[in-house]
C-alpha cells in the first residue's frame, strides 16, 4: 500500500461531537435482544468497537414506540429479538450498552426505526398492530428481489394511515428521541431509508396521497421533516441528528427519489430546515457515479450541493456489495486507497462500514496497520464477534 491512510484517522467534529477516527459503524439489525431488550452481549459487541478506532457507531434499527394507543408499544418492529426504545427493561439495557461504549471513549447513537410498509402484518411482539403505509401501498410488483412468501404476504392492499396514525407516529419518535438522551446516547440517527415508514412517505411509488402530506417530492419530504423537527424539540438543539436516506428500496434497487441534482438539492433542503446535522447517504455501492455526466457519488452531490456533512457508504472492505453477496464469492479486499481518493476530493466526511465491522470488531485497526481483514461469510450474521 503506497498511501498513507492516516487522513481517515483525522478527528472530526460533529456539533459538540469529536470523533476520533471518520470510521463509522453502519447501523446493522442483529436481533439479538429477546423481547426488545438488549443484554450485556450486545453492550460487549459494541464495545468491542468502540475499543478499537471507531469514531461512532451507529446501532442497529431501534424500533419507536408505537402504537401509543396501548401506551407505546413494538408495533414497529415484525421480530421479537430486535431492540426497542421503550420501556423501563430495553432503556436500562441500553444504559448500560452507552455506559460500556463511553467507557471505552466511544461516541453512540441508536437508530430509530419504523418498518411500516416493510412489516408483515401479525409479526414483531405487537401482533395486532397494523402495517402501517402512507397510501395503503407496499410498492410495485415484479421490482423486488424478495422471497415470494415474503411479498406474497406484502403486496395486498391495506388502509392508508389517517391523520391520527400520522401524528401518533411523530409523537412516538418524539419520545423515543428524549428516552435515548435520557440514557445518555450522543445523538440520534434516523432510518429514512429502504423503503420503510419514512422512506416510503418520500417515494412516488408508495406515497400516492393528495392531502398535505403527499403531493410533489418536496411536499413528500413533509412527513420526514416533521419527524426530524419534533424530534429536534425533544432533545435540544445541541445533540445532533443523522439521516439516512437512499435512492434505493427494498422493492426496486433502481428506484431513485432525485432524478437529477436539482431534485436533489429539493429533496434535501426542507429536511436541513428542520435540523439534520448529517446525511447518511445510503447506497450499495459508495462509489458509484449518482448521475450521468459525472463521476460524482452520491454522497459527493449531497455534500457540494447542501455543504452539509455526509457520510458514504457500500462495498468498504469487501469485493461485492451487500445485495450481491447472497449469490457467493464475496471476499476481503483493502479498498481504501480508491476510498481515500474519494475522500480527499472532498466528497464526504464520514465513512460508515456495515458487513466489515459485523465480522471483525478489530476491522479500523487492521485497516491503519494494513493487515489483511477476516474471510467473509454470510454465517458472521448469525454470531455477535
Ligand atoms: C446484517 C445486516 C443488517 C442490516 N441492518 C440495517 C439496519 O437495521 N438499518 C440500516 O439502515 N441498514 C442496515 N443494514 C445496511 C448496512 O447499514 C449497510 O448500509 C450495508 O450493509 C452496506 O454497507 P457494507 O457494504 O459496508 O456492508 C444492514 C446490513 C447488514 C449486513
Amino acid at each position: 500500500m503506497s498511501y498513507s491512510i492516516e487522513p481517515l484517522f483525522q478527528s472530526f467534529n460533529l456539533g459538540p461531537l469529536t470523533l476520533r477516527s471518520r470510521f463509522v459503524m453502519s447501523p446493522m439489525t442483529r436481533s439479538f435482544s429477546p423481547q426488545g431488550v438488549p443484554g450485556q452481549n450486545v453492550a460487549d459487541y459494541y464495545r468491542r468497537r468502540a475499543e478499537a478506532d471507531v469514531g461512532l457507531i451507529i446501532t442497529e434499527g431501534v424500533g419507536i414506540d408505537h402504537p401509543s394507543a396501548i401506551g407505546g408499544g413494538p408495533g414497529a418492529l415484525g421480530e421479537e429479538n430486535i431492540p426497542m426504545m421503550y420501556g423501563d427493561a430495553a432503556l436500562a439495557g441500553w444504559k448500560n450498552v452507552v455506559d460500556a461504549v463511553h467507557a471505552a471513549g466511544g461516541l453512540i447513537m441508536p437508530q430509530l426505526w419504523h418498518m411500516g410498509v416493510m412489516r408483515i402484518p401479525g409479526t414483531g411482539l405487537y401482533k395486532d398492530a397494523p402495517s402501517l403505509r402512507p397510501s395503503g401501498l407496499w410498492g410495485p410488483e415484479g421490482k423486488a428481489v424478495l422471497p415470494p412468501d415474503y411479498l406474497s404476504q406484502m403486496l395486498p392492499p391495506t388502509q392508508a394511515m389517517t391523520e391520527s396514525d400520522i401524528a401518533d407516529i411523530i409523537a412516538a419518535y418524539a419520545r423515543s428521541a428524549a428516552n435515548a438522551r435520557a440514557v445518555g446516547f450522543d445523538g440520534i440517527a434516523i432510518h429514512g431509508a429502504h423503503g420503510y415508514l419514512m422512506d416510503s412517505f418520500f417515494w412516488a411509488e408508495t406515497n400516492k396521497r393528495s392531502d398535505r402530506w403527499g403531493g410533489d417530492l418536496v411536499q413528500r419530504t413533509r412527513f420526514g421533516a416533521e419527524v426530524i423537527r419534533a424530534i429536534r424539540k425533544a432533545v435540544g438543539p445541541e445533540l445532533p441528528i443523522v439521516l439516512r436516506w437512499s435512492q434505493w428500496k427494498q422493492q426496486d434497487y433502481d428506484a431513485r427519489l432525485a432524478q437529477t441534482p436539482a431534485e436533489l438539492e429539493l429533496f434535501l433542503r426542507p429536511l436541513i430546515d428542520a435540523g439534520v446535522d448529517l446525511f447518511d447517504t445510503s447506497t450499495r455501492v459508495y462509489s458509484a457515479p449518482a448521475f450521468e455526466g459525472s463521476d460524482l457519488t452520491l454522497a459527493g452531490w449531497v455534500r457540494k450541493l447542501t455543504g452539509q456533512p455526509t457520510m458514504a457508504v457500500g462495498g468498504i472492505g469487501l469485493s461485492k456489495d451487500l445485495q450481491s453477496s447472497f449469490a457467493g464469492g464475496t471476499v476481503p479486499i483493502n479498498n481504501l486507497d480508491q476510498a481515500l481518493a474519494h475522500f480527499e476530493r472532498g466528497e464526504f466526511d464520514l465513512l460508515a462500514v456495515g458487513r466489515s465491522l459485523l465480522m471483525d470488531p478489530q476491522w479500523a485497526i487492521k485497516a491503519r496497520a494494513n493487515e489483511p481483514f477476516n474471510p467473509f461469510s454470510l454465517e458472521h450474521y448469525g454470531k455477535l464477534y
